[in-house]
């Protein structure tokens, strides 16, 4: 049985209910969040649940094998490492931080700690998100040409950290939900990129503390496919298109929770439902137990944010091409 500490009760609660899928793998002991009332509310008065506002208390517990850290994303960093240093495992939400300085620097506390480290990108896990990866790899439909993929929602005028504080976030839309386009152009294509280039458009100036508000990238890959990417927060869109020289195919929605639709051609691929947190939490566990390894790893979050922070160069250069 595999303890978990989550810290963090916003996508905690889901989380949470992954974990309760899963009762013959997890026990979920903590819920720690600065909130109380929010964490309590969370476990819907569980009593086999502790909550908790002390977040360094929860770390040191030794009753506790897994820290999962639900926290926005500038403490990803401090309390993964911390986790680690403190012998739990440890999944930490997307991204994976907010620099690739400090997430190569948790990527060794990780190796260090010989622990392991899982980051949040459930798709990865997802069955059909599988099948899509499976489609490219074998290139049913030919080599891989195009890749359309937005992910977007109308959050601009929140006051959500997300929206109002660069300090907590990072960064904009690129940061929170570009991320799941950058993941599924890589996974999709089976390539990582060699160039990138990047527009920002701020509609509404006045919101998003410097951050981006919608953000249009392209990605290269060597084969010469190219994938054209948005991020936003002023319309919703979620979608996930792949074009190769014999046909379509893709997921819409993309990336958001509601169960995925996967065609290919005109043929619709369908699975059994399932809950997204426990798949990416069922093949953690076998990770732990069986000492295999974490298919979404800190190495994995790292391309990212080497990627993210090349998206972001580009863009204060107005669009020149990066290369990675
Ligand atoms: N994978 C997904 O589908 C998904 C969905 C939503 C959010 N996320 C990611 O999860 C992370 C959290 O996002 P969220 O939407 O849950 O944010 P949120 O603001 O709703 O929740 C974060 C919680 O952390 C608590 N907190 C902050 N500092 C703390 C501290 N020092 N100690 C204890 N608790 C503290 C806050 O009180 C808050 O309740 C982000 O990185 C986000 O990108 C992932």
């Amino acid at each position: 049985m595999i303890r978990v500490a989550i810290i963090g009760a916003g996508i905690g609660a889901e989380h949470l209910e992954g974990y309760r899928a899963l009762p013959e793998r997890f026990q979920v002991a903590t819920l720690c969040d600065l909130d109380t009332a929010r964490a309590a509310k969370a476990t819907g008065g569980d009593p086999g649940i502790s909550i908790s506002g002390d977040l360094d208390a929860v770390l040191a517990d030794p009753a506790i094998d897994l820290v999962d850290v639900c926290l926005p994303p500038h403490l990803h960093f401090p309390v993964s490492v911390k986790a680690l240093e403190a012998g739990k495992h440890v999944i930490c939400e997307k991204p994976f931080d907010i620099s690739v300085k400090k997430a190569a620097m948790a990527v060794d506390a990780c190796k260090r700690a010989g622990k392991l480290l899982q980051i949040g990108y459930r798709c990865q896990y997802d069955p059909y998100h599988k099948e899509l990866m499976r489609i490219g790899r074998e290139k049913e439909l030919g080599a891989i040409k195009l890749i359309r993929t937005c992910d977007s929602f109308f959050g601009v005028n929140s006051s959500n950290w997300r929206f109002t504080d660069h300090k907590l976030a990072g960064g904009g839309a690129l940061m929170d939900i570009g991320v799941y386009c950058i993941q599924g152009a890589r996974y999709g294509s089976g390539e990582e990129p060699v160039a990138v280039r990047a527009v920002n458009y701020n509609t509404y100036p006045d919101k998003m503390d410097g951050m981006e508000e919608t953000i249009v990238f392209t990605l290269e890959f060597p084969s010469g496919a190219v994938a054209s990417c948005t991020a936003s927060y002023v319309a919703r869109a979620d979608e996930l298109h792949i074009s190769a020289e014999k046909g379509n195919y893709g997921l819409e929605p993309g990336y958001g929770y509601a169960t995925p639709q996967l065609y290919k051609q005109s043929e619709k691929i369908t699975y059994p439902a399932h809950n997204q947190q426990a798949t990416q939490m069922d093949a953690f566990a076998r990770n732990i137990l069986d000492g295999t390894p974490v298919v979404a790893s800190g190495e994995e979050g790292l391309r990212d944010m080497r990627i993210i922070e090349a998206i972001y160069k580009s863009a204060k250069k107005g669009g020149k091409r990066v290369m990675l």
